[in-house]
């Protein structure tokens, strides 16, 4: 059997929190040190452009990922890590499927009926009001970034299956019209890398403001854990760990062993201060060696810049081998 490919992409927006941690960058910072994979790890900016078009911001935010992303130990001798928009191959392929998928595929994307439905909901007098092309067109150009370098394996969290079922519909009517040139790729939920809770107990997530920063001060990390939404029992209450915040959190950083122990205490009625100490305790250790690498990263950009440069080099040289055939296939070429 040939070597899988594995290819996964993270949207630029936002800051990276403990949640991107845990359901992103550590199974990918771990399978890109697989030997028996070949890993493609991108930083998604052009699809970040969709909900974002302040360029300093857009900026900013492309940084903050990709300096996250090394120095939580993604290897870039191995894996190829690079920009999205660095590849001129992908917005190439991007209207040749454009021009294969059809319209009513879009149509049942969850992301774009969610908007419809909002505005239907809120008495907009369009339906598609605030809804641009790159919104509507989004599975597509996710689809070119997958096909591109026939991945066999993507990685990702429950709400972009949808996506990748449409890379596989869209690559199936391209190989059907033009020959069997794309791979359909196979969709990888890791169980593991489960949904973190926020502050509020809901996911944590940029949308709902709950989030805790990857990389601030030990101080600033202790402050945001001591923030956790917690119930009004006592010290001394036994407390459930099931469903709770704290515990929820420090199982993802933890060993069994570590997690045991606090299942314990909960048993024996820690208390919610104390409960946040020892979260806050366990990640800082875990991220202690991390946030000073991050910071010497932010402060040196230029060395970010040569990594994800050699990256994209290492990319093109797939994909500007895969375009060749396919601008011959299609017939520009
Ligand atoms: N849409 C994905 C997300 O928001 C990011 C992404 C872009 C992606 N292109 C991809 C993921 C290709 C996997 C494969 O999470």
């Amino acid at each position: 059997m040939s070597k899988q490919t594995w290819l996964t992409g993270i949207t630029t927006s936002g800051t990276p929190h403990l949640g991107n941690y845990v359901g992103a960058i550590r199974p990918a910072v771990e399978a890109s040190r697989n030997p028996d994979r070949e890993g493609f790890y991108f930083l998604a900016d052009y699809h970040a452009m969709i909900k974002n078009q302040d360029p300093a911001l857009l900026r900013q935010s492309r940084q903050e990922i990709a300096t996250a992303w090394l120095a939580l130990g993604m290897d870039t001798d191995h894996a190829t890590f690079y920009r999205q928009s660095d590849i001129p191959e992908i917005m190439e392929l991007t209207w040749m499927l454009t021009c294969l998928t059809a319209k009513g595929l879009m149509n049942r994307a969850h992301a774009y009926k969610a908007v419809v439905q909002d505005n239907i909901d809120g008495d907009a007098a369009d339906a598609d009001k605030g809804i641009t092309m790159g919104l509507f067109s989004y599975p597509v150009l996710m689809s070119a970034d997958i096909l591109m370098f026939k991945a066999t394996h993507v990685p990702v969290g429950r709400d972009q299956i949808q996506h990748i079922e449409m890379a596989r519909d869209i690559a199936q009517r391209f190989n059907h019209h033009y020959g069997e040139l794309l791979v359909l790729p196979q969709v990888v939920v890791e169980e593991r890398a489960s949904v973190l809770s926020g502050l509020d107990g809901r996911k944590m997530s940029k949308s709902y403001g709950n989030t805790i920063p990857l990389f601030e001060t030990s101080r600033k990390l202790r402050k945001s854990i001591m923030k956790i939404k917690t119930n009004s029992q006592e010290p001394g209450e036994s407390k459930d760990p099931e469903g709770n915040t704290v515990f929820d959190i420090y199982r993802a950083f933890a060993n069994d062993e570590q997690t045991q122990q606090l299942r314990d205490a909960y048993a024996a009625g820690i208390g919610w201060g104390d409960a946040k100490q020892q979260l806050f305790e366990l990640v800082d250790a875990v991220l202690s060696e991390p946030r000073e690498r991050y910071d010497e990263l932010m402060a040196d950009p230029g060395q970010v810049d040569m990594i994800l440069k050699r990256g994209a080099e290492k990319a093109r040289e797939h994909s500007r081998a895969n375009l060749a055939e396919l601008r011959r296939a299609v017939g520009v070429a």
